[in-house]
């Protein structure tokens, strides 16, 4: 029997398909443990034993709310499984490729190398007849044609479609059974019976049943939707960056700018906070790789504009690495500076460019002597950064004799903080709010000297 979305029984039950997903990455491992709780069959292929290891003894490699319940529920109940052998996919009906498009080191362009040898896998094993290749990893434009010819030509018993993922670190779980909408993209000849039409319309049909709107559409137009999609918001959260850099020039305060705004309908207030900028494993890199691609095709002028984007976005880091050098009199050699945050975001441990730690690095490189903490991400950030000091102690073991505390990273528990406790913990109660997140008049109220990104200095 499977399950509706809220968890009660459903009238139906879901077709009998047994489903593979290539690579148990962020949103491999998050998309087999959501299609086995909607009830298929799911095996999880990676080439990264230990992964598969963790995955299949119920530890979810990542942090990711709700996501390692889900997963031991499935694995318990039989329907998932993990294996470092594609020979173990062989027998599935829908195969999922959700391996990385990383950056090409030295360029801009995605690194194509692990969806090319997830697909060259899968043809190696000898994959049923009828059976359906789905992408959903981020690719450039025409990845999906190519991946159908060359299974055209290795592999014809097979069928392509692509479906882009939208998924957000953090919300992962519920982005993943309860989307915003589906894109499906297929080839130009196919018919309502073709078996790539039919598998997604089965595989998703626990959520098309519960409503969610789905785009049905051509190869780059789905592979379109996901880059446009991260180069707009994006945009948007460097557009209200690009407008705290004019009101640190004009004595503006960004804050009540974002927040009127917000108020039109037209432009809302989401991916409108302005702070540090965008990090993380996606929205830098797609910009880039969306910017790359459209180079090669002859209309890299449509998309100029990205690099704006990006260099609005690295600006910000360079702001919070001027600001605490302007604090502490133009000179950060052998001053103690604390970082709050070190994750790309809260609610993540992913360090993936992480805005927080880059300061962090810089300013390390400076002279400074660099103490971070985050609640989920220290173990990832000491692995990356081995230079920097970190603590285990929270936000007041590393203000402890602090010059400066930058608050880099808009963790819950940083927002509940309360600055009359840190404040005799520091050597000078100096702080610099990089996600305009906290209260400055309860700081202020507490002795220190507040300064955020975008806002007057009071
Ligand atoms: C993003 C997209 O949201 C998701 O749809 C896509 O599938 C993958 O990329 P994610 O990388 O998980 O998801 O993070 P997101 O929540 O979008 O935040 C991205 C970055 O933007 C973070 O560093 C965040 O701190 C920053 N951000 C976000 C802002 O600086 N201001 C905002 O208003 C919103």
């Amino acid at each position: 029997m499977s399950t509706n979305l809220d968890g009660s029984a459903t009238s139906y039950d879901v077709a009998p398909l047994r489903l593979s997903v290539v690579g148990t990455g962020y949103l491999g491992a998050t998309h087999a443990v959501c299609m086995a709780e909607l009830g298929f069959d799911v095996v999880g292929v990676d080439v990264d034993a230990d992964k598969v290891a963790r995955l299949a003894a119920g530890v979810v490699p990542f942090f990711e709310p709700g996501l390692e319940e889900l997963l031991r529920k499935n694995l318990e109940a039989g329907r998932l499984t993990f294996s470092t052998s594609f020979a173990d996919a062989a027998d599935a009906d829908v195969h999922f490729v959700c391996v990385g498009t990383p950056q090409l080191p030295g360029g801009h362009a995605a690194d194509m190398r692990y969806v090319d040898a997830a697909v060259s896998n899968l043809i190696a094993v000898g994959l049923k007849a009828g059976s359906v290749v789905v992408g959903k990893s981020t690719v450039p434009a025409g990845t999906a044609a190519r991946l159908a010819e060359w299974l055209a030509r290795d592999a014809p018993q097979t069928h392509l479609a692509w479906n882009p993922e939208f998924l957000r670190e953090g919300f992962a779980v519920d982005d993943t059974l309860r989307p915003d909408r589906l894109v499906f993209g297929f080839a130009d000849d196919i018919t309502p019976d073709s078996p790539a039409v039919v598998a997604m319309e089965a595989v998703y049909g626990p959520l098309l049943a519960a409503g969610v709107p789905v785009v049905r559409t051509d190869f780059a137009t789905a592979e379109l939707v996901k880059v446009a999609a991260n180069a707009f918001l994006a945009t948007k959260i460097s557009f209200i960056n690009a407008m705290a850099e004019v009101c640190e020039a004009t004595g503006g305060d960004v804050l009540g700018l974002a927040r009127a705004l917000s108020y039109d309908p037209r432009i809302g207030g989401r991916f409108l906070a302005p702070g540090l900028g965008f990090g993380g494993g996606c929205l830098p890199k797609d910009i880039r790789a969306f910017q790359a691609r459209a180079d090669e095709l002859g209309v890299g002028a449509a998309l100029g504009f990205l690099a704006d984007v990006d260099a609005v976005n690295l600006r910000r880091r360079d702001r919070v690495v001027t600001l605490v050098t302007e604090l502490l009199g133009g000179d950060v050699t052998g001053k103690k500076v604390a970082i709050l945050g070190a994750a790309f975001k809260p609610n993540s441990d992913d360090i993936r460019d992480s805005p927080a730690l880059a300061v962090a690095e810089r300013l390390r490189r400076a002279g400074a002597t660099v103490t971070v903490y985050d609640p989920a991400a220290l173990a990832n950030a000491r692995r990356a950064y081995p230079e920097l000091n970190y603590t285990d102690e929270g936000a007041t073991g590393a203000a402890r004799g602090a010059h400066v505390v930058a608050h880099l990273t808009e963790w819950m528990e940083f927002r509940e903080l309360d600055p009359a406790v840190l404040r005799p913990v520091v050597a000078t109660p100096l702080l610099i709010d990089g996600r305009n997140a906290l209260d400055a008049r309860l700081w202020r109220e507490a002795g220190w000297t507040y300064h955020a990104l975008g806002r007057p200095r009071a």
